[in-house]
């Protein structure tokens, strides 16, 4: 299903103060040569390559091991360049212009008719191209300086967890791509929220909901009604399949502390919603481990931040296996559930 992927001396530049210039240079470079690059965004760190270059593009799937049916999401440097990429109806103009205008640069992926530049490769011959304006400093000046799209997905092998740190990126694609720019931690630590749009006859558009993430339901009806895209819908993302985010130990969201009962002689870990003040869940067990997303507060943005950095903590320590317990899901903490869910299906 696809290519093998090369060998390679993965090197790690760091995109600090004084290696910014030298960095963004280097990843410039290579992704002129019709190379990948890891690169921080907001979200996650991305894999990239140049969006219109098809066979620098097959080289993300085959590192990744992704199957040719998932597209990628496409990153332009500013909404100007957006006519690059995607041809923009005029029925919803209007309204991918506020969005634009509300939410960009940052982490919200809207679905558009593609233009033909656009390589089939990349939205995997769908006609549609998910695009977003990364608001990462160094992933946006990479994109400027290059003066071309950038097709990214996270830099995970397919179905793993994605990477917050240019560490995880390293674990995961480390030999397989020759770059990883490293500017620390990402500081949304889950990937962008994804819509697509449908107009409405003198109401405001409908927006189909189709990955939960950073930019909340609350934010977007502000602009248009949100729709959830349910699972196993034709609109669903194709590769939003319900197993993912899975860690290579047995992963279980469990909904209440009665739905879990040990079994004699295994080892525990409790991906915990607030730690110890959290109560109920922490105190029912003897867990061998507890790693807390959001210690005490409960806050959202935290437990995202932390999310998948926890999950790949635990996934090291070598348990039977792991379990979440549910945080609250309103705002950001739909698209924490979601990744849970997704992580426990497998
Ligand atoms: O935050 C993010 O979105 C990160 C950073 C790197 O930008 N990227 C990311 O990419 O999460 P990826 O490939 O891991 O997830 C993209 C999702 C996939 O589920 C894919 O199926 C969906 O977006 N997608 C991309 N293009 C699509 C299209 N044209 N139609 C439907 N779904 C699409
Ligand atoms: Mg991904």
């Amino acid at each position: 299903m696809f290519q093998t992927y090369s060998v390679f001396e993965t090197k790690i530049i760091e995109a600090t103060d004084d290696g910014m210039k030298e960095a963004q240079n280097e990843a410039v470079a290579m992704l002129q040569s019709g190379e990948t690059v890891a690169l921080p965004t907001e979200t996650v760190y991305g894999l990239g390559a140049d969006a219109f270059n098809p066979e620098a593009v097959a080289k993300i799937f085959a590192a990744k091991e992704r199957p040719d049916f998932d597209p990628l999401i496409v990153h332009i440097a500013s909404y100007k360049d957006l006519k690059e990429v995607a041809d923009v109806p005029p029925e919803i103009e209007d309204a991918v212009k506020k969005l634009a205008n509300e939410f960009w640069p940052g982490p919200l992926t809207i679905l558009l008719p593609k233009t033909a530049k656009v390589p089939s490769i990349v939205t995997s011959g769908l006609p549609t191209v998910g695009v977003r304006v990364s608001g990462h400093p160094i992933f946006r000046g990479i994109n400027q300086a290059l003066g071309r799209p950038i097709a990214a997905p996270s830099a995970n092998r397919f179905g793993r967890i994605s990477p917050t740190s240019a560490s995880a990126v390293m674990k995961e694609l480390g030999g397989r791509i020759p770059l990883i720019v490293d500017a620390g931690a990402c500081c949304e630590g889950v990937e962008s929220t994804i819509i697509s749009i449908a107009p409405r006859e003198g109401k405001k558009p409908f927006f189909y909901l189709h990955r939960a993430g950073p930019i909340t339901k609350e934010q977007l009806q502000v602009f248009g009604k949100v729709e959830k895209v349910k699972p196993g819908d034709k609109l669903q993302a194709p590769g939003q399949l319900e197993s993912h985010y899975a860690p290579l130990t047995p992963f279980r969201l469990i909904s209440k502390p009665e739905d879990f009962t040990p079994e004699p002689g295994k080892t525990y870990g409790l991906l915990s919603y607030k730690g110890e003040e959290g109560g109920e869940f922490v105190r029912m067990h003897e867990w061998d481990s507890v790693v807390a997303l959001s210690p005490g507060s409960g806050k959202l943005a935290e437990a995202a931040i932390r999310l998948f950095y926890a999950m790949r903590e635990m996934d090291e320590m070598g348990l039977d296996e792991i379990i979440a317990e549910p945080v609250s899901e309103t705002g950001l903490g739909v698209a924490i559930m979601d990744r849970l869910r997704r992580a426990s299906a497998s």
